[in-house]
């Protein structure tokens, strides 16, 4: 096929991209969005922050106007993220102990179960391990209420959206690393004792390489019974359009691997500033690494 999200459906696969709220008034935006994109996932409105930002009122405005414009160009819809360390509002931040994990699984419940069947994959925890070495849990306020808190939202999200699939979700997982191994240690404990997870999101925010056991990475994960996602993938650096060729192959050689997401469309639309590591310039024209995207969907 000739865009992404065709060519991603004929292999069976999704292709999607990270929504901004208020560039969906930009029309080269749309435009790019709705001719190459079949799934989104919104880059900052469904966080705890941008939903319940005083504790107990939810405001989804925002929200709806990503999950509104999906569903009406027959995208599905990433949900992203239920709890995460950042991008807590701020009575959050300041809570702790049995208050904030009251409030945090109030959260999942009441997010989950109002988007309830819209949602084909919620990142219900998002950035829980630490970076380095330990294979172990980063420190944050939700860590400190207990180990048991991520079991106990991904209890809570399936609780509230039954039908969605509920993912684990972090960065700096590319690879087989201290950090992945601790995250697949977890989904292996969480598929023994049946506490509800069915997905694994690997961010993928590269430089110029990708390890060379990524797709051996992806494989161990699915090997444990849960689909993995690709979920926010820019790579920067002059090899960029080699290894966007690279981690799409890696991701259609892997059965479970259900799907790509790409985290924002221009260049001049991504977080990493000046970094130019998405598919199309600032003037909306695909790139060398869009074509490398492609071709690999369309190998085979
Ligand atoms: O909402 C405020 C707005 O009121 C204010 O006027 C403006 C001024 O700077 O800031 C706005 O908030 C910004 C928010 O994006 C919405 O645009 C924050 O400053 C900014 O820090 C925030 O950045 C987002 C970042 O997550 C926050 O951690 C990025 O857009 C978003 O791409 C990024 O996405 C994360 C994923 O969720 C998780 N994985 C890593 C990834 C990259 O950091």
């Amino acid at each position: 096929a000739t865009t992404l999200g065709a060519s991603a459906a004929e292999k069976g696969r999704y292709f999607g991209t990270a929504v901004a709220a208020f560039k969906l008034s930009d029309s080269q935006y749309v435009t790019i969005l709705n001719r190459e994109f079949n799934s989104v996932t919104a880059e900052n409105e469904m966080k705890w922050d941008a939903t319940e930002p005083s504790q107990g009122r939810f405001s989804y405005t925002n929200a709806d106007r990503i999950v509104n414009h999906a569903r009406a160009n027959g995208m599905s819809i990433r949900g992203h993220a239920l709890l995460w360390h950042a991008q807590q509002p701020a009575w959050a931040q300041n809570m702790s102990g049995s208050a904030l994990r009251s409030a945090a699984i109030n959260h999942v419940t009441q997010v989950a179960s109002y988007y309830r069947g819209k949602i084909h994959s919620w990142d219900v925890v998002n950035e829980a391990f630490a970076d380095g070495t330990s294979g172990g849990r980063r420190d944050s306020n939700l860590q400190r209420t207990g180990n048991d808190w991520i079991e106990a939202a991904f209890r809570a999200a399936r609780a509230a959206d039954p039908n969605a699939k509920l993912c684990y979700n972090d960065y700096n997982t590319d690879g087989v690393n201290a950090k992945s191994t601790g995250i697949y240690n977890m989904v292996r404990d969480f598929k023994a004792r049946g506490v509800p997870i069915d997905c694994v999101g690997f961010q993928s925010h590269l430089t110029n390489s990708v390890p060379s056991d990524y797709q051996a990475n992806l494989q161990r994960f699915a090997d444990l019974g849960v689909d993995v996602q690709i979920t926010e993938l820019d790579i920067a650096g002059s090899n960029q359009a080699a290894v966007y060729g690279t981690v799409t192959r890696a991701c259609l050689a892997v059965p479970r691997c259900t799907g790509i997401t790409v985290w924002g469309i221009r260049d001049s639309d991504s977080w990493r500033t000046g970094q130019n590591p998405l598919l199309f310039d600032a003037n909306g024209n695909k790139k060398p690494a869009y074509t490398a995207v492609l071709d690999a969907l369309n190998s085979g």
